[in-house]
C-alpha cells in the first residue's frame, strides 16, 4: 500500500467514520440494506478506472469494462423474474430508482399520451421520476394492507378506457411489504377490454425474495409483467447501491439509438455506469448459488416471522405480508430512535428482516420497544 499523504487529523476523522459506520450497521434494522457480505476477493479492482458505458449487449470502445461479468448477472436475473427465453434486455443500473425510471421510459415512449397509474404506498421517487417524465399519472388508494386497491383501479381505468394504461405494480411496498398481485391487475385490464397496456414492476426488495420461496404472489414476466426493476443493495447486499432492470426486448429496441463517441448503442439511462457494482453482484451471485440465496432468504423469512412472534409476546401488536421480511407495528416511541436505525411513517414503523439482523439482536430490538413503552418503569417518579 502507498504511504498516506493525509495528516494525522484527516486519519483520525476517517478511523472515527469507520467506528461510526462499524457501530451503525448492526442496528440498522429498519431499511432493507443487508449488511452482511464480504467482497474483499475484489478489493483489487479498485485500481482501475473502469466503466460500463453503454449497452452491456453490444462492443463498446471504451475496454477498460466488465460487460461480460454484467451479462452473466443479467443472466441470473432473467432467469429469476422469468423472462421470456431470448426476449429480454437490462443492465445493471444505479438502484431500484434508475431501473423505474428506465421502465417509466420505456412505457412512455410506447404509449406516449399514456397514463400511469401507481398506489398511495408507492415509493416517494416515482411521482418524481413521472413529473420528470411529463407522464400524466393518477394515484390510486390502496387499501389498509399496503396493496393496491383494485376496486379503484378498476374504477379509474374504466373512466379512462381509451387511453393507454401505465401500471405501476409495487412487487414488496417501502412500509408494509405489499405485493400488488399481477394477475388480479391483468384480469381488469382483460375485463374492461383494454388492449394496449404497460406493466412495470417495482421489485426492489421482494424481487430477490420471491423467487426463492415456494408460493409467490403472481410478479414476474410469466405473471405479465414488461419491465422490472430490483436492487442489488438490498436483500443482495452490497456497499454501493446498485440494481437491475430487465424489460421485454421488442419494448426496447423501440427506443435505442447509436452513439459514435462511445461505439455503443445508447439504451441505458445513465452514460458512463459503474463497472465495480456488476462485479459485486457477479460475486455475489457465484458464492452464495442459487440454494445459498434460498437459504439466505428462508432464514430472513424465518426470523421475520419469529420478531412477529417476539413483538406479539410483548403486546406490540405486529405482522407480516406472506413472503415478506417487513414487520410491521405501531411507530415507536422516539426514545427508541437513539439506539436503532429505523424509518416510521404517519403511525407506523417496521423492522425489516434482512440477513445481518440476527435473533439475538431481534431480542434486544424488542427488549428495547418493550421497555420503552413502559416509561414509568424504566425513570420512576421520586
Ligand atoms: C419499493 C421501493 N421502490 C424503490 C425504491 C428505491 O430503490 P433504490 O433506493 O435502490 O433507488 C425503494 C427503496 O427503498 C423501495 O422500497
Amino acid at each position: 500500500m502507498t504511504p498516506s499523504n493525509l495528516s494525522p487529523a484527516d486519519q483520525q476523522r476517517l478511523d472515527e467514520l469507520y467506528e461510526r459506520l462499524r457501530a451503525c450497521s448492526a442496528r440498522n434494522v429498519g431499511y432493507p440494506t443487508n449488511q452482511a457480505f464480504d467482497y474483499s476477493e475484489l478489493f483489487r479492482f479498485l485500481q482501475f478506472s473502469i466503466n460500463n458505458v453503454g449497452d452491456p449487449f453490444h462492443r463498446t470502445n471504451y475496454r477498460l469494462n466488465t460487460m461480460e461479468f454484467e451479462r452473466e448477472v443479467l443472466t441470473d436475473f432473467a432467469r429469476f423474474t422469468r423472462a421470456p427465453d431470448g426476449e429480454w434486455w437490462g443492465y445493471v443500473t444505479s438502484g431500484g430508482t434508475e431501473g423505474n425510471m428506465y421502465g417509466l421510459y420505456v412505457a412512455r415512449e410506447l404509449f406516449p399520451d399514456g397514463i400511469c397509474y401507481f398506489s398511495e404506498d408507492t415509493h416517494y421517487s416515482v411521482a418524481k421520476v413521472l413529473r420528470l417524465q411529463h407522464t400524466r399519472n393518477i394515484m390510486i388508494k390502496s387499501q389498509p394492507d399496503g396493496q393496491m386497491d383494485y376496486a379503484d383501479l378498476r374504477e379509474t381505468l374504466r373512466i379512462h378506457r381509451d387511453v393507454p394504461p401505465i401500471l405501476f405494480a409495487n412487487i414488496g411496498t417501502t412500509m408494509k411489504g405489499a405485493v400488488d398481485d399481477l394477475s388480479k391487475i391483468r384480469a381488469i385490464l382483460d375485463d374492461l377490454a383494454i388492449p394496449n397496456a404497460y406493466i412495470h414492476a417495482d421489485a426492489a426488495l421482494s424481487g430477490m425474495i420471491l423467487p426463492f420461496v415456494d408460493n409467490p404472489q403472481p410478479w414476474n414476466f410469466a405473471d405479465g409483467a414488461d419491465s422490472i426493476s430490483i436492487s442489488g443493495h438490498k436483500m443482495l447486499g452490497s456497499p454501493v447501491p446498485c440494481g437491475v432492470v430487465i424489460a421485454r426486448k421488442a419494448h426496447v429496441d423501440r427506443i435505442a439509438r447509436s452513439i459514435e463517441y462511445i461505439g455503443a448503442l445508447d439504451t441505458t439511462i445513465a452514460g458512463s455506469r459503474s463497472a465495480f457494482s456488476p462485479l459485486l453482484l457477479w460475486h455475489r451471485l457465484r458464492t452464495l448459488g442459487d440454494a445459498g440465496l434460498r437459504n439466505m432468504v428462508q432464514a430472513c423469512l424465518g426470523n421475520a416471522e419469529y420478531a412477529v412472534e417476539q413483538l406479539c409476546a410483548q403486546g406490540i401488536e405486529s405482522w407480516r405480508h406472506p413472503n415478506s421480511v417487513t414487520v410491521v407495528f405501531p411507530k415507536p416511541p422516539p426514545s427508541m430512535m437513539e439506539k436503532w436505525i429505523i424509518a416510521p411513517r404517519k403511525n407506523i414503523g417496521h423492522l425489516i428482516v434482512m440477513p445481518h439482523v440476527t435473533r439475538d439482536i431481534i431480542d434486544d430490538f424488542v427488549a428495547d420497544f418493550a421497555a420503552a413503552l413502559q416509561p414509568e418503569k424504566q425513570n420512576p417518579s421520586p
